[in-house]
């Protein structure tokens, strides 16, 4: 099946520190096996928690710096996506139909978080310029 989204400037949310932890997130989605790896998926699942906290808190540090009004609501979101992650975490990875479940959930995480939550920061940031 080979899913796979690559980063380009469309996720960009103008703030390089993040746009680049947004790409390490996509390559850490991009390279969940689609075949039955237990070991390769399970180690997927503990970097896109590590890097997504980290990833999390830098952002949020981010909208506090800015003046976010949507901040609380931001957090509340992030907290909800590492919860949804805990879920999947889970789930057993032991047919190919749930590791590629897994993956479309990673990438489509990644993606609509970015264009619908975080592009909104940028949108605010614009609008204080
Ligand atoms: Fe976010």
């Amino acid at each position: 099946m080979n899913l796979r989204i690559d980063w380009n400037e469309t996720y960009s949310i103008g703030i390089p520190e993040l746009d680049a932890q947004h790409q390490l997130l996509f390559n850490i989605a991009n390279s969940i096996p689609e075949t039955v790896d237990e070991k390769k998926a399970r180690t997927c699942i503990v970097r896109l928690f590590k890097y997504a906290r980290e990833h999390f808190t830098a952002e949020e540090d981010e909208m506090r710096r800015v003046g976010y009004p949507k901040l609380d609501e931001h957090i509340r979101i992030h907290d909800a996506l590492i919860s949804n992650l805990s879920d999947v975490a889970m789930a057993p990875l032991d047919t190919e139909e749930a590791n590629i479940a897994f993956k479309k959930f990673a990438l489509h995480w990644i993606v609509d978080h970015i264009m619908i939550r975080d592009k909104d920061i940028a949108r605010h940031i614009a609008q204080q310029r």
